[in-house]
């Protein structure tokens, strides 16, 4: 089991799109802020050192990296080896470049179906000793592939080898809803069936498919963010407190919670394809695959036992935010004797588009009537400090850091999650672009609950500091831009 840093950075798909949105400027990232001094060698089936050189430029200029200096140390980094995934020639090659490197770090930039194959092939080269590898979500297509795949990786590698990354576990606001839950006194007494009435993850994105259109027409919504991203934010907002501050202790406590939510019904969700999806290059003409999905989930524990949580997430809805609400039961009796107020008191933690936690409720209007408004106490940090979560994650796997990686049973608990719901086995329903998904939707929600559909406003990208603010339902939404 290597336990040494690693000794070389080797990216598999170095033309591809993650390689240039993602990996270049988290690479530049590590070298500009954290020392990061690895050879980085880029596999791919086209072209040469010298395009890689340029791509890499255009990747950290769309970026909007100005540091020319950094810019320059990572292209001068820079090596190159051309071949295909299925060709052990290719690997044998990679062997000889990374020269004396012992424990290289490969990061599999390709497509899942590739994985068992690359990961064989590494292992026939001698590339895989002393290795780790970083695998690219969504780890497998539904639980039987997730478990085959495991089972392939596992022939080669050990799981402390293993890093299946999930770039949200790599993001601060999402480590602040493990943070925020278990250092403060005052939510355990609070944080259960008792008191909690539904749990709401949104993650609207107001953007549609664009060029991703092959990737995405082979996942689906469920396949893209639920399994992975959204189910683990589930886990940390229902994890119980984990026994100790060791990576196992945590994700010990998520894949017990992951492994405690039942087997999502079919009557449970609802799917919906924006109206043009089959347009987009790449769609099949009649696809039948997702872009939006509502989902209602049963945490069979006995904190949660009968709180529905629920997720909704789509393309081409009405703004980007990802927002959780925790919504709490209504007071027992109407002491003042107003009209029921729409909304219940709740905890609301925005993980983008800012990053911010409140504690919605009801006070007092000043003057003689006992009549009241809603209002959030509101704290946020201003984002920008944070390291990237691909940076973050990348430094950590050269440190052989399984803290923010998803583990092999909570990756296979989550696609049993999903599993009988996947594919065309849900009716799809059509939506109109910018709207906020089927009508449908609704059907999947306990009587009273409804959709809380997240406002980005100028104000919410503003507030700099901590402080008291009126409740946002008045606000008007505004596209993200
Ligand atoms: C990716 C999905 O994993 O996460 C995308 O493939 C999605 O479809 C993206 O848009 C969202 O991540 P973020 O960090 O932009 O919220």
């Amino acid at each position: 089991m290597p336990v040494e840093r690693s000794d070389a950075f080797v990216f598999f798909g170095a033309t591809g799109d993650l390689a240039f949105k993602q990996i270049f400027p988290a690479l530049l990232g590590l070298i500009r802020d954290e020392g990061f001094d690895l050879p980085i060698i880029g596999v791919a089936r086209s072209g040469d050192l010298d395009s890689l050189r340029e791509r890499a430029r255009q990747s950290l200029a769309a970026a909007g990296v100005v540091d020319r200096a950094a810019v320059d140390a990572l292209v001068a980094r820079l090596r190159y080896v051309k071949g295909s995934d299925d060709d052990i020639e290719t690997f044998h090659a990679l062997r000889r470049e990374l020269g004396a490197a012992r424990h290289p770090l490969h990061y599999l930039a390709v497509p899942p179906a590739l994985f068992a194959e690359v990961v064989t092939n590494l292992a026939a080269s001698r590339c895989s000793e002393g290795a780790r590898v970083i695998l690219e979500k969504p780890f497998g297509r539904d639980l039987a592939s997730a478990r085959a795949l495991n089972a392939t990786v596992h022939e080669v590698l050990a799981e402390p080898a293993i890093f299946r990354i999930d770039h949200y576990l790599g993001k601060e606001p999402v480590q602040n809803l493990l943070y925020f839950r278990f250092a403060n006194s005052f939510n355990e007494p609070l944080w259960n069936r008792d008191h909690v009435a539904s749990v709401q993850v949104n993650m609207p994105e107001a953007f549609d498919v664009a060029d991703r259109g092959a990737f995405y027409d082979r996942a689906g919504a469920i396949r893209d963010v639920v399994q992975n991203h959204l189910l683990q934010v589930v886990s940390l907002l229902a994890m119980e407190a984990p026994s100790g501050t060791t990576p196992e202790a945590v994700r010990n406590e998520q894949f017990k919670v992951l492994d405690s939510i039942r087997a999502i019904s079919p009557k449970d969700v609802v799917r919906g394809q924006y109206r043009g999806y089959r347009s987009v290059t790449g769609v099949a003409p009649g696809s039948m695959v997702e872009t939006f999905a509502a989902l209602r989930l049963r945490v069979d524990t006995w904190r949660w036992g009968g709180v529905p949580f629920y997720i909704r997430t789509g393309k081409s809805l009405p703004v980007t935010a990802t927002e959780v609400l925790v919504e709490m039961k209504r007071p027992p009796q109407s002491v003042f004797g107003e009209a029921q107020s729409p909304d219940a008191d709740y905890f609301r933690f925005r993980l983008a588009p800012d990053m911010s936690i409140s504690l919605g409720g009801r006070a007092k209007k000043p003057g003689e009537a006992m009549v009241g408004e809603a209002v959030e106490l509101y704290a946020c940090h201003e984002s920008g400090t944070e390291r990237p979560p691909y940076q973050r994650l990348i430094g950590d796997a050269t440190k052989g850091d399984q803290s923010l990686f998803a583990r092999e049973d909570a990756v296979e608990a989550a696609w049993r999650v999903v599993d009988g719901i996947l594919d065309d086995r849900t009716p799809l329903h059509e939506y109109e672009p910018g709207t906020w998904g089927p009508e449908a939707a609704t059907g999947i929600l306990a009587r009273g609950d409804r959709w809380h559909d997240p406002v980005v406003s100028a104000r919410d990208a503003s507030i700099p500091v901590h402080g008291a603010r009126p409740a946002t339902p008045a606000e008007q939404p505004v596209p993200a831009p």
